[in-house]
Formats: structure tokens, sequence, C-alpha cells
């Protein structure tokens, strides 16, 4: 049985995705604690109510970040945990932390890594005029939203999408990606190799989702610009 624990900041949509399929699909696992930066963490309630431990190391209370990660740890620590997940936990990490949980701390970010890490990923890919868009799961490494890649969903950028509605889409994939890739990790599934992880066996480590009727509207476009086949 491994020892899970998970990191929020706020709504916490991907935890409540990770918390029901643990259940639903009988992992070997455990949801040990939910523990969040902020006392007013919207997930913590989903949590405490499906009598998951809940904690709070709310970061304004720490004179910088390294005392702040230090506390945290020592409260995950507690959990002993096999895996920390961070799902939408909007701190930056000392070396020192990251290096503590090398190769058992896994991120999701909205974007398809390398490209756009950091804040307003969605925006960010609607002014490169990207035609795709996504999000990664990957291992952290003391880099910013940078580390292996253990899985990907892309979904299309549809005309007249803004960033809501390009994060909604990609929203719903990475509640399908987050919890297939810590239940590879908690079934011993996957190796890192440098920059890349292996998974074994092996299975598609991408999900492309497209439920936009994003390619009628775009040849609906074209005949409109004359362009139609
Ligand atoms: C998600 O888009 C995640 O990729 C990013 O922050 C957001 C958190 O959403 N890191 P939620 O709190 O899981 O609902």
């Amino acid at each position: 049985m491994k020892n899970l624990v998970i990191l929020i900041s706020g709504r916490g949509s991907n935890m409540e995705a990770v918390v029901r399929a643990c259940a639903h699909e009988a992992w070997p696992a455990r949801i040990a604690a939910v523990i969040a930066n902020r006392p007013d963490a919207a997930g913590l309630m989903f949590a405490a109510s499906h009598g998951i431990a809940t904690a709070v190391v709310d970061h304004r209370q720490y004179s910088d970040r390294a005392a702040f990660d230090a506390a945290l740890a020592q409260v995950i620590d507690g959990y002993q945990p096999d895996l920390v997940v961070l799902a939408g936990f909007m701190r930056v990490l000392t070396d020192g932390f990251v290096a503590h949980y090398s190769g058992r701390m896994l991120n999701i970010h909205p974007s398809l890594l390398p490209s756009f890490p950091g804040l307003k990923t969605h925006q960010q890919a609607l002014d490169a005029g990207c035609r795709v868009h996504g999000a990664t799961v990957h291992f952290v490494t003391p880099t910013l939203d940078h580390g292996p890649i253990v899985l990907q969903s892309a979904v299309p950028v549809c005309a007249g999408d803004d960033a809501a509605a390009l994060a909604a889409r990609i929203l719903k994939t990475e509640h399908v990606i987050y919890p297939r890739a810590v239940r590879w990790f908690v079934e011993g599934r996957l190796a890192l190799d440098g920059e890349r992880v292996t998974l074994t066996p092996p299975e598609p480590q991408w999900l492309f989702l497209d439920d936009t009727n994003a390619n009628a509207k775009d040849n609906a476009n074209a005949q409109a610009a004359g362009e139609g086949a």
C-alpha cells in the first residue's frame, strides 16, 4: 500500500480526480493527507468530507522560502509519503525541497511542456497562435515547470477561444491524465532514465481529446473564405 500526499493551493479539482480514481479503481494506495499553503483552499473541504487528513502550512507565516519549505517537508514527511502529488500547488519550491523528493514528486502543468512554463499558459498559447495546447504530468526537478514527462494531453485551439474556454477544455483532460499517471507510479510502472520516463508495460503516454467539433468549424470557416473543397 503506497502513501500519497497531495498538495493544493485552491480549487483542488485535480486532487479530487486523483482521490476519486484511487477509491473507484481500488489502487494499492491511500491518500494519506491533503496539504494546502492557504487556509481558504477550497479543496480542503472536499478532502475532509472524504475522511482524508488535511493540514495547512500557510506560507505567509514564514520569513522566507527555505523556512516555509522546511516546515512543509516536516508536515509531509509525518505522513511517510511514497509520492508527493502537486495539484495546483502555486509555490516555487527550493532546490533542497525538490531534491528531498527527487523521483517521488509529480506535478501537472497546463501546457505542452517544454512550451509555456510559468503562469497564464492559456493566454500564452493563444498569443503564440498555437493550434493545439494541452497539459503535462512530469516529475519535478529544480527548474520550474520542467522535468521528465510522464504523460501529456492535447486539445485543439478553436477560433474564438479565450483563455477561459481553452483552460476549461484542457482541465477535462487533466482530470484524466493526472490520475492515470499517479496510478502508473503507484503500480511501479514508471522508471526514470535521465530526462526520459519509461512506462512498463508500454501504453500511450499521450491523450488527444477533440470534443469541440473543431474540424467542422474549421471547414465551415474555410468554405466561408472561399477555400473550401
Ligand atoms: C490546473 O490547471 C493545473 O494544471 C495547474 O493549476 C490548475 C489547478 O486546478 N497546475 P485545480 O486546483 O486542480 O482545480
